[in-house]
C-alpha cells in the first residue's frame, strides 16, 4: 500500500470521522462563513452566459484555447509586457496548476541540458518534490524559512542561491508562498533575481495564488513581473483553482518564456508532443468560464470583488484567530498568524500537537502545522482556538 497524499488524504480521514464539531483545515480549499464551498458570483454569471450560447462539446486543440492561454499570460505578465509584444513565450491550458507544472518538468526533462536538479524550498507544497522527481529530475532543497522567527530566513535563502550548482533549475513560489504565508520583499526579490543570474539558475515559478495574496492580482504578480523586466527566461505555471474557485474544473496554463519567438515556436510545437500522448488536450468547461471573466469589463469587475470578498475573509478570520488565542491566555505570540498572507497559516504547532489536535478533537490539518486559514469560520474560530490554546499550554 502507497502511503495516502500529505493533503487530499486528510480529506479522505476527515470524511469518515463523526465528530459533529470536526472541521478540515487540511486542503487550500476557500468556504465561505457557514464553512460551505463558495461558487463565485462571477463564475455563476459566466456559466449561465456559456449555456445561453448552447456551446459544442468538440475537442478543443493540444494546447487548450488560445483565448485562455493569451489572457492567463496577460494576467501574470501585464498587458504592456514586452514579452508579449515580441511573442516570445508559448503557452498552453493545462489541468491545473498541478498540470501546468508537470508539463513544464516533462519538456524540462526532456530537453534540459544543464543539471538534473530542481531546487525546493524548505517547507514547500509536497507535489513539487514528487512532479519534479517523475520528470526525471533529482531533488535538492533550499533554505527558505526559519522556525525560530517563524519568518523567511533571508540570509539562508541568498546563501542557499549563491551555492546552487549552475545551470540547475529553481522552483520559487510567485506569492502566498504553501505552506509559509511568507514571501520575499520586493527588495529581497530583485537580489534573488540578480542571484540567479550570475548563478546561471533556471527559474520555475509557480503562481498558485495569484489575487489571493493581497486580494490584487496586479500586486501578486511582482515578482514574476520583475523577473519578465530583468530579461529571465522561465517556466511559469499557473492556477486558476483558488483565485477563480475553479478547483475540480482543472483551469490551468504553463507559459514558457523563450529568448525569441523563432525559439518560442520550436519550443511550443514540442510541448504539443509531449501533452498530446499524456492527455491529448484539456477539458473545455472550466476554460470557457475563465474566457467570459476575461473578457467582459463588468463580469472582469465582479470577479476582482469576489477575490477580495476571499481575501478579505481569510484575514478577518487571521485576526479573529490570533485574538482569541490570546483572550484565552495563550503566552505564546500568535503575532505571525496575522503577519503571513494567503490561503494557510503555518502555525509553528510541533507533529505532537498536530496529532492531539486530529485525534482528541477532529481538527484536521497538515503534519507540518499548516492550517487553511480559508476553512476557518466565524462559528468554528473559537472552537478551533480554545483546542490549539489546549494543545499548546505548558
Ligand atoms: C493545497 O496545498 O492544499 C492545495 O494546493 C491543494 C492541493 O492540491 O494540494
Amino acid at each position: 500500500m502507497a502511503p495516502p497524499d500529505a493533503i487530499l488524504g486528510i480529506t479522505e480521514a476527515f470524511t469518515k470521522d463523526k465528530n459533529p464539531n470536526k472541521v478540515n483545515l487540511g486542503v487550500g480549499v476557500y468556504r465561505d462563513d457557514n464553512a460551505k464551498p463558495w461558487v463565485l458570483p462571477s463564475v455563476i454569471e459566466a456559466e449561465k452566459r456559456i449555456f445561453s450560447q448552447c456551446m459544442n462539446k468538440e475537442y478543443t486543440t493540444i494546447i487548450g484555447m488560445r483565448e485562455f492561454y493569451n489572457k492567463a499570460i496577460e494576467l501574470a505578465l501585464g498587458d504592456d509586457s514586452d514579452i508579449l509584444k515580441e511573442k516570445r513565450y508559448t503557452s498552453s491550458q493545462c489541468l491545473g496548476g498541478t498540470g501546468a507544472l508537470r508539463v513544464g518538468g516533462a519538456f524540462l526533462g526532456l530537453f534540459w541540458r544543464g543539471e538534473r536538479l530542481v531546487h525546493i524550498p524548505i517547507p514547500s507544497w509536497p507535489n513539487h518534490r514528487s512532479i519534479f522527481m517523475h520528470s526525471g529530475f533529482k531533488i535538492a532543497t533550499y533554505s527558505y524559512y526559519d522556525p525560530k522567527t517563524l519568518g523567511l530566513t533571508t540570509q539562508g535563502l541568498f546563501d542557499a542561491l549563491n551555492k546552487m550548482p549552475e545551470k540547475s533549475i529553481v522552483l520559487l513560489h510567485a506569492c502566498a508562498h504553501n505552506p509559509t504565508g511568507c514571501d520575499p520583499t520586493k527588495e529581497q526579490w530583485c537580489e534573488i533575481s540578480h542571484i540567479i543570474r550570475c548563478r546561471k539558475l533556471y527559474p520555475f515559478f509557480d503562481m498558485a495564488y495569484q489575487g489571493f495574496a493581497t486580494g490584487d492580482t496586479d500586486d501578486d504578480a511582482l515578482a514574476v513581473r520583475l523577473f519578465a523586466n530583468d530579461g529571465h527566461t522561465f517556466c511559469l505555471a499557473q492556477s486558476f483553482s483558488k483565485n477563480m474557485g475553479l478547483y475540480g474544473e482543472r483551469v490551468g496554463a504553463l507559459t514558457i518564456i523563450c529568448s525569441s519567438a523563432e525559439e518560442a515556436k520550436r519550443v511550443a510545437s514540442n510541448v504539443k508532443t509531449l501533452i498530446r500522448p499524456m492527455y491529448s488536450n484539456p477539458p473545455v468547461h472550466g476554460a470557457r468560464i475563465a474566457i467570459e471573466i476575461f473578457k467582459d469589463n463588468e463580469l472582469y469587475k465582479i470577479w476582482m470583488e469576489d477575490l477580495k470578498t476571499m481575501a478579505n475573509r481569510t484575514i478577518g478570520m487571521r485576526q479573529e484567530l490570533r485574538e482569541k488565542l490570546i483572550e484565552l491566555g495563550s503566552k505564546q505570540s500568535w503575532e505571525h498568524i496575522t503577519n503571513q498572507i494567503g490561503m494557510f497559516c503555518y502555525t509553528g504547532l510541533k507533529l505532537e500537537q498536530v496529532a492531539r489536535l486530529t485525534n482528541e478533537f477532529s481538527i484536521y490539518l497538515t503534519k507540518d502545522g499548516r492550517i487553511a486559514m480559508v476553512g476557518v469560520t466565524s462559528k468554528n474560530v473559537g472552537y478551533v482556538a480554545e483546542c490549539i490554546h489546549n494543545v499548546t499550554k505548558e
